[in-house]
Order: C-alpha cells, then structure tokens, then sequence
C-alpha cells in the first residue's frame, strides 16, 4: 500500500497548485506578490486567516491544541494497538506526505484504518487524529480546529522536503 499517487509528477502538482490561483510565494515572482505580501504582514495574520480559499500549509497553526489532546486519545485507544507514534512523525513521515494537501492524507487514513475497520471512527475522531500527527511533527498549533471538510483540508498542504523530484 502507498500514500502517494505515483502518477502525479512534481511538476503536475506545481501546475495544478498554482494554476487553482493559490499565490505562493516563489523566486522570480512578480515584485507585486511582495508588495502584496507586505500589505498581509501589515494587516497581521487575521487577514490571512479570512481568506478560506487561499492555500495554507500545516505550518500556518491549522489545529488547535485541544483538537490534538483529542487526537492523542483517539490515537491511543484506536491506532495504538498496531503503530507508535514515531511511524508518524520525523523525517521518513515528512517525506511520505511532503507536498500533499492533508486531504490526501486524511482520506487515506479514513478509508484504510484502523486496518480491520476502515472508516469506523466519527469524521472527528480522524480530524483529531490529523491535529495529534500535525502536532507530533511540531507543526504548529493555531486558534482553531483543523476545518471538518475535504474540501478545505485540501487547501492545507504539508511542506515540500527532502528529493521529491
Ligand atoms: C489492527 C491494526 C491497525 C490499527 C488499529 C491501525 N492500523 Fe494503520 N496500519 C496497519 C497495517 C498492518 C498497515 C500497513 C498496511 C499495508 O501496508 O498494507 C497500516 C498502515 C498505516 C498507514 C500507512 C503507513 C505507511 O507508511 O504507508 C497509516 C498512515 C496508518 N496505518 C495510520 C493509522 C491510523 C491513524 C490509525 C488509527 C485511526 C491506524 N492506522 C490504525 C494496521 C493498523
């Protein structure tokens, strides 16, 4: 079993990712991304957070504490049995998921664990689990909840790292 859809390259995410719009900042960008960005930085991280359809990464405090105590719970009395925490976090699991939205990751765990039970637990008891994995990664914690929706947990994606290409 694998995470990754082998058949997307590099490059068909990079396109797919900016071709959806999301302005992420790169080098050789137009000076007006900078300026726009200055204005963000003005603004503070409010106005940030107020753009829902704008692509975050899990470094943006996409979950909040509590939501991950709820995770640890989760994790301990339903994953616990067969994984320890380490196989989700660190540098192999960074690699695993590095440049994926945590949709692809999410529905993967949904539809596939517990491994004799797919798809048994509440969809919050997955988000939570998603918040406990993002915090054993040291991502940080923000003010909210991690959104409850495909759809915005496909606008969050876990960093770019290591060779990918
Ligand atoms: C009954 C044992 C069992 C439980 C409970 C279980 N898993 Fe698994 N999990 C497995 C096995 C076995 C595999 C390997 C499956 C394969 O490779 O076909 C696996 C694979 C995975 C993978 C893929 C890892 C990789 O490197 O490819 C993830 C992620 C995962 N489990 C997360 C979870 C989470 C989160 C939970 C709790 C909601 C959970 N599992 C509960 C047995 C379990």
């Amino acid at each position: 079993m694998t995470m990754k859809d082998r058949d997307s390259t590099l490059e068909e995410r990079m396109a797919a990712r900016q071709g959806a719009g999301h302005g992420r900042i790169r080098l050789g960008a137009p000076a007006v991304t900078g300026t726009f960005l200055v204005i963000l930085l003005l603004l503070g991280p409010g106005a940030v957070a107020a753009q829902d359809s704008e692509a975050r990464s899990v470094l943006d405090g996409v979950y909040s504490e509590a939501q991950a105590e709820r995770g640890q719970r989760a994790f301990n009395t339903h994953c616990g049995e067969c994984h320890i925490t380490e196989e989700f976090s660190g540098e192999s699991f960074q690699n695993m998921v590095g440049g994926d939205p945590v949709a692809q990751f999410y529905n993967f765990v949904r539809s596939s664990m517990p491994y004799e039970n797919p798809a048994s637990l509440s969809r919050r008891a997955y988000l939570d689990v998603m918040a406990y994995i993002l915090y054993l990664n040291d991502y940080p914690a923000g003010d909210e909840d991690l959104p409850a929706t495909v759809d915005a947990l496909s606008e969050i994606y876990f960093p770019e790292v290591g060779d990918d290409h």
